[in-house]
């Protein structure tokens, strides 16, 4: 099959963008580069022994002479037909006119998405009827975590009266020096990394400073591979905070490492690498806290591997990322992934701060060493004023390395903005230039969100609105020529807070950029001050010059949440082995709730305000009722293919996803984008004139539950107006197994919008048999186009 037009159109389009990024003066426009190469994989001639050897010739056939070697960095078997290489744009296009190679495309850099949390999600190792019990808490099922490698000796990863290693396991821990073959064990039984694509980009990397093995320097890839699957661990703490029993959410689920993120980042051509080599190894789940901008999936190698992934049966959750909380900041969207935002539990590390003035803001930190006077009140200062920094005040406000002047913050408490250098590095800068505290403020754009940090000199942080009331106090006080004065205190840990959950500022939020008929995220789970286990190379602030060692660390992210739910699929799929990647999201989504622990729509921590659908998805993952769900949205890879056709890919984009010729003849028929079977509903409405609007979505929902069962459906409008309906509002089932369709009608009237502006508004269709409660968002986008 030729290469489509538009492929090469597009990767034209592509590399001209990268060219036109370099130097106008430099010659580099034709300097090699990795790519990412998809090969038809029916087509190798016999008289080449491997693909590998195969491919080398592909490419000794177009390369230049000009070019002195165009080396394969990984060949894909699994998840993907073909291979990486360092090639010369000129020639990457040169390769894509051969008949046998389907698509070449650019690689990417990614990066990372930087223990209470089981009991808040109602996972009580007592109840003997509960999930953990009848999942044997995950036993045999393996979750490979493509991240930053594990630190394998934690107490989190012990595997004491553990069965031995699954037998249809054929997965390998590669050794090294720093990474001895006694690593691994019946817990983690596998442990690879893949730093090809990286090095091909970055040189060999530098031995001091991280492990050329699957051994963590980093810290994230064994936090998250804990709170996936990590043991029982008592007493656990950090630095005295959080203290308690440590679990991860599937305490007997097997791990596999898949290192693929070094010190500069995470290539996708490593982590197609990884995907393929976890699929082939057999693992059950994976888990990737890991993401960058968001692509048509045709050039997104996570969506790429994930399609691959859920067609062996294998889950992948993916994080949501960071960006939040402004809209369409949402990530790792493709349908056939779950994506997970982030949301905080009920556990609290208080940390206020009280001003001269008698005034206490409250603020959070997890601190642990020596703490100030107490009850002796400490000189403030804002880092950003002429009495602070000294330099310019852009670079002092944020606390920059070497932007703090001693004379002027030595034995004071300092006030810093959030911004460019990490929350813990500017504590550093602090310390260094001789300030007894810090005081961390947030942006504007921050809001309210709170994260507690390990800092290396007494600290807390502030939201915006409290920033804004330390710096009229400040500047007050310098009004009244008197010495402003403040002081921290550290309350410790604070469970059974009010209200929570609440949606992380941080967390990605909707709609989703590439597919707006597909609401993302998912749901949210846990990723607010989550403790879990931490590697001995680094302290837990994360910065190089902290010398603390500790076993556990608290960190804040959708890179946390994500693992959560990472754990509870395999708690879901030990017990249900039939399940589906796709029925097992349809059991966390439709059992999600959106209530907080006061009974009230679950709060946004950026605003204070009530939170949406488009920032929390079906709602926050509710274990125990996802183990009977009652009913399930299933889906096949055929479903997706149909997706992809309604979103207009063209046959080859589909078949780089897919590996498969899609009809979309037939899926036109069907209908579209939003038909596919997903237990959200999302319907978008393009405004011209005004007039009335209206779609319609079909679902099939299939009982898992009661073989007699009769569910009716209650439906709880968007408002605004909008109309819908559901045709039968009566589902009755004879057995299990038994699929049934419904039909759902949205019409609306045009609304008042500004041009290029949009309203959305939410609603829920429940399907409920008195015993069960089948619960999907719809969400109504109406678009004034511009
Ligand atoms: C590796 O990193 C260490 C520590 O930063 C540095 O001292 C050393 O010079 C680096 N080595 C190379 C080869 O870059
Ligand atoms: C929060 O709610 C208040 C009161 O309803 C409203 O005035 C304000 O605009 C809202 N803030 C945001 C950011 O939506
Ligand atoms: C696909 O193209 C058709 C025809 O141009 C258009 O009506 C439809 O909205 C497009 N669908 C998507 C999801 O872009």
């Amino acid at each position: 099959m030729p290469p489509s037009t538009t492929a090469l159109f597009l990767l034209l389009l592509l590399l001209s963008s990268f060219l036109s990024l370099s130097t106008p003066s430099s010659n580099n426009d034709n300097n090699p580069r990795t790519f990412i190469v998809q090969v038809q994989p029916d087509s190798k001639p016999s008289i080449f022994p491997t693909h590998k050897l195969w491919y080398e010739s592909s490419l000794s056939s177009i390369t230049t002479p000009t070019t002195t070697t165009s080396s394969i960095l990984h060949t894909y078997e699994t998840v993907f037909h073909g291979f990486s290489a360092k090639l010369s744009p000129t020639d990457a296009i040169r390769l894509q006119t051969l008949p046998h190679v389907l698509a070449v495309f650019p690689d990417r850099l990614r990066h990372l998405h930087t223990t209470r949390s089981p009991q808040f999600l109602g996972l009580k190792t007592t109840d003997s009827a509960g999930l953990l019990k009848e999942s044997d808490f995950g036993s045999d099922l393996v979750i490979g975590v493509i991240d930053t490698g594990i630190w394998p000796e934690r107490q989190s990863f012990h595997d004491r009266d553990l069965a031995p290693v699954p037998a249809k396991w054929r997965g390998a821990c590669t050794s090294s020096p720093d990474f001895p073959s006694g690593s691994c064990n019946r817990k983690l039984i596998g442990a690879r990394f893949f730093c090809d694509g990286y090095e091909a980009t970055n040189g060999r990397m530098n031995q001091t400073t991280e492990f050329r093995s699957p051994r963590d320097s980093d810290g994230h890839g064994t936090h998250t591979a804990s709170i996936a699957a990590g043991r029982y661990v008592f007493p656990a703490s950090t630095l005295g905070y959080a203290r308690g029993v440590a679990a991860g959410m599937a305490p007997k689920a097997r791990l596999a490492t898949y290192k693929v993120c070094w010190n500069a980042g995470c290539y996708d051509s490593d982590i197609l690498a990884a995907f393929d080599a976890a699929v082939s190894d057999g693992v059950d789940v994976i888990s990737l806290s890991v993401g960058g901008v968001v692509v048509p999936y045709y050039l997104d190698a996570i969506a790429i591997g994930s399609f691959g992934a859920m067609e062996r049966g294998v889950f992948v959750s993916a994080s949501a990322g960071n960006g939040g909380p402004g809209g369409l900041t949402v990530t790792n969207v493709a349908p056939w992934v779950t994506t997970v935002g982030a949301g905080t539990i009920d556990r609290d590390f208080p940390a206020d701060v009280k001003l001269g003035n008698g005034k206490v803001i409250s603020g959070v930190s997890v601190y642990g060493g020596p703490g100030l006077a107490p009850g002796k009140l400490y000189p403030i200062v804002y880092a950003g004023s002429s009495e602070g920094g000294g330099g310019d005040g852009y670079s002092s406000s944020l606390c920059l390395d070497g932007s703090l002047d001693p004379k002027l913050v030595g034995g004071k408490i300092v006030l810093c903005d959030r911004g460019i250098n990490s929350r813990a590095a500017k504590g550093e800068v602090v310390k260094k230039a001789g300030g007894v505290g810090m005081i961390l403020a947030n942006g504007v754009f921050d809001g309210e969100g709170l994260v507690a940090d390990c800092h290396v000199l007494p600290a807390t942080a502030v939201g915006a609105a409290g920033g804004d009331e330390i710096r009229r106090y400040i500047s007050a006080e310098a009004k009244a020529k008197s010495l402003p004065t403040a002081t921290i205190v550290f309350r410790g840990t604070k469970v059974d807070v009010k209200p929570a959950p609440v949606v992380a500022s941080f967390s990605a939020r909707g709609p989703n950029p590439e597919s707006p008929e597909i609401l993302k995220p998912d749901v949210i789970a846990p990723g607010l001050n989550i403790l879990a286990a931490w590697p001995d190379k680094v302290g837990p602030s994360g910065i190089p010059n902290d010398k603390r060692r500790t076993e556990f660390n608290i960190l804040s992210g959708t890179s946390m949440a994500c693992p959560h739910v990472s754990g509870l699929a395999a708690l879901l799929k030990a017990a249900h082995p039939e399940w589906s990647p796709a029925a097992i999201r349809s059991a966390l989504m439709t059992t999600a709730y959106t209530v907080d622990n006061r009974g009230e729509t679950m709060l946004d921590e950026s605003t204070g305000n009530a939170s949406t659908v488009l920032d929390f998805g079906a709602g926050h993952v509710h274990p125990q009722k996802a183990m009977d769900p009652g009913l399930i949205y299933d889906l096949t890879a055929f479903d997706y293919m149909d997706f992809l056709c309604n979103s207009n890919y063209t046959l080859n984009n589909i078949r780089v996803v897919s590996r498969k010729t899609a009809d979309c003849s037939g899926a036109k028929r069907a209908g579209h984008a939003g038909n596919l079977n997903y237990p959200s509903l999302s319907a978008v409405f393009q405004q011209y004139g005004k007039h009335k609007m209206s779609t319609h979505f079909i679902r099939t929902v299939t009982n898992v539950g009661d073989p007699n069962s009769v569910y009716k459906v209650t439906v709880k409008p968007p408002g605004g107006g909008i109309q819908v309906t559901v045709q039968p509002e009566k589902l009755v089932f004879r057995r299990v197994g038994q699929k049934l369709n419904f039909l759902v009608r949205v019409e609306a009237m045009a609304v008042k919008l500004a041009s290029g502006g949009s309203s959305t508004k939410s609603g829920s269709i429940i399907w409920s048999d008195g015993k069960h409660t089948v619960t999907s968002p719809i969400v109504v986008t109406m678009q004034q186009p511009i």
